[in-house]
């Protein structure tokens, strides 16, 4: 393939229209093809997906798992070129139980059956695909690579939290380790090539029935009656009561193992994934990274996406180097942690949330709050942030770095609790139904640098009801091509298109002007936004990645035929709904977008 000799590529595609069709849209020109659907066995002799909904939990553990999210492209070298082959990684969020079963979950007794719940746990984590280009199109390989990391997968925890006393659990005596990621929203990639897969809404999926729940629970949602899917009726690790006499003898602190980003060497089907605490304990939404710069720190970001949550940033503590390979390298374990204060004349600052920090003790000692030591601090990421009087923002969703100017975007998807008298500058309106784009210039064009300016890119809203660089002399408002609601993916290719996904639910998605949950290029220079792709009924369209060459778009749709339906988008029929990638190429091999 071609290298990309232009960067700052602007949208000069066919807008296509809103629709609420039960399909995939895509502007005339583009062909797109449904790959890796939930179910699919990882290996061509591996069990047959059953449309009847049947399959065990075991085959279930060597399928593609459930419910797409974030999604990252490794290309791999060898005869083929990099753009024709490559591992695709991709989260599993979290599952549809009625689809996952042949009458949907029970309950018996008071308590959910083992062998369904197992199977629940088989559908979240984590898939390593490899994937090659052919003579008809994309098609997944019988690779030494294919891996599902699950909710049981073995995990370590590294960094500050690494054998703390409340991460002692009756399966790790020592609080070293863990089982299984839950709830895998975004993701992140590192600069030396390991994908990171991100803890988002996992509070839910415990129980804590304990008349005074300790803080790192309570301050996270985790909740005083039924957990999500009462898992903690089936597996005594996700009921977190303390009932032993010692931490070691029971799961109280099984909730404090999560809430992390999670390091995966997708070339290395061996390898133990890493818990990285020195990143934050809280509901992540992704990771990313500012452009590396040898003998620098690394430094990444990372959204709390939770109504009046925080946006944070980890700068390490080693320098990066280049051609550090897989796991190797732990950079991710030493450095400080920050939150974000976005003051309302358009300037900002990174607050450290460390121990060592005398704000941070100050405020805490005013508080009457005491943290043990930075393991704690972590495990508290929350309440740190509230003590240093972070700005509250409207759920901070996925950011993404423009590889021309280093600026840094962030989705606010929308939050319906920020009241009318509690707006500011950077979260304006209230409620804010919505949501907006947020984007930041650190001071001296260095990541590592305390300071930052920002600015809002686009309030997200109706044809009356948004604007585009507000702050920039005079506003435009968004048009039939461009508006939506609810942004939550965003991504930059290398070439300097922005991606922008949404993730729309409720009446908003049902009768709102702007049809089913869409995907939309912009530019980051004019705000010229288009809408590209219109995903099918009920689902919400979100990971994105594309092959080096850029000829090849990687999108995944999540939950389609949610809220009902006859027939389910892909299959139709009998079939259930299945979330499954959908990559998108242009007819005439040209770059996706321009
Ligand atoms: Fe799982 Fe914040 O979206
Ligand atoms: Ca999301
Ligand atoms: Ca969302
Ligand atoms: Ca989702």
């Amino acid at each position: 393939a071609e290298e990309i000799k232009s960067l700052a590529l602007r949208p000069a595609f066919p807008a296509i229209a809103v629709n609420r069709d039960n399909t995939i849209t895509v502007p005339p020109g583009y062909t797109a093809q449904v790959i890796c659907r939930w179910g699919e066995p990882l290996f061509s002799n591996g069990p047959a997906f059953k449309i009847d909904r049947s399959n065990s939990a075991a085959e279930q553990a060597q399928q593609i798992g459930m419910h797409h999210d974030g999604m990252h492209f490794f290309p791999l070298r060898g005869g083929q070129s990099s753009s024709e082959r490559g591992l695709l990684v991709m989260n599993h969020e979290y599952i549809d139980d009625d689809a996952l079963h042949p009458n949907g979950p029970s309950v018996v007794d008071g308590k959910r059956p083992a062998a369904e719940v197992a199977k629940e746990i088989a559908a979240h984590g984590i898939s390593v695909l490899e994937v090659a280009r052919g003579e008809s199109g994309w098609q997944r390989v019988d690779s030494a690579f294919n891996r599902r990391i699950t909710g049981e997968t073995l995990m370590e925890l590294t960094g500050p939290v690494r054998g703390h006393a409340k991460v002692r659990t009756k399966f790790s005596s020592d609080g070293t380790r863990t089982r299984g990621t839950l709830n895998n929203c975004g993701h992140g990639v590192t600069p030396w090539g390991t994908y990171l897969t991100c803890e988002e809404n996992w509070a839910g999926y415990f129980s804590n029935r304990d008349e005074t729940r300790p803080r790192e629970h309570s301050r996270y949602g985790v909740p005083s009656g039924n957990s999500r899917y009462g898992w903690d009726t089936a597996q005594e690790r996700f009921d977190a009561r303390a009932k032993a006499s010692s931490a070691s003898g029971d799961f109280r602190n099984e909730p404090n193992t999560f809430g992390y980003i999670v390091e995966v060497d997708p070339f290395d089907p061996n390898s133990v994934p890493k818990k990285r605490t020195a990143l934050g304990r809280f509901g992540h939404e992704g990771c990313w990274f500012a452009p590396p710069r040898t003998g620098r720190p690394v430094v990444c970001y990372s959204g709390d996406d939770a109504q009046n949550e925080y946006i944070y940033r980890f700068v390490s503590r080693q320098p990066y180097v280049p051609l550090m390979s897989g796991n190797s390298r732990d950079l991710l374990d030493s450095g400080t942690l920050y939150v974000a204060r976005f003051n309302d004349d358009g300037t900002g600052r990174w607050m450290a949330v460390d121990i060592a920090n005398p704000d941070l003790q100050a405020a805490a000692a005013a508080a009457g709050v005491s943290f043990a030591d930075q393991g704690d601090v972590i495990l508290n990421t929350r309440l740190a942030a509230d003590l240093l009087e972070a700005t509250k923002m409207d759920r901070p969703e996925w950011g993404a770095v423009d590889p021309v100017s280093g600026e840094v975007y962030f989705t606010l998807t929308n939050n319906s609790r920020r009241a009318a008298n509690a707006v500011d500058a950077a979260n304006p309106r209230g409620p804010n139904a919505f949501g907006h784009i947020l984007r930041w210039r650190p001071e001296n064009d260095d990541h590592a640098a305390d300071g930052f300016s920002w600015e809002i890119f686009v309030l997200s809203g109706t044809e009356t009801d948004s604007a585009v660089l507000p702050g920039q002399g005079g506003s435009r408002k968004l048009g039939a091509d461009s508006i939506h609601a609810s942004p939550d993916g965003l991504w930059f290719d290398r070439g300097g298109l922005l991606w922008i996904q949404t993730d729309m639910s409720g009446g908003q998605l049902r009768e709102g002007p702007f049809g089913n949950n869409q995907m939309l290029a912009a530019d980051p220079v004019s705000g010229e936004i288009r809408r590209f792709l219109v995903g099918p009924s009920g689902c919400e369209v979100t990971g994105i990645t594309m092959t080096p060459d850029l000829r090849s778009v990687f999108v995944n749709i999540q939950h389609p035929g949610e809220g009902g339906g006859n027939e389910f988008w892909p299959d139709f029929g009998n079939a259930p709904p299945r979330s499954a990638t959908v990559v998108v190429t242009k007819d005439d091999g040209g770059i996706i977008g321009t």
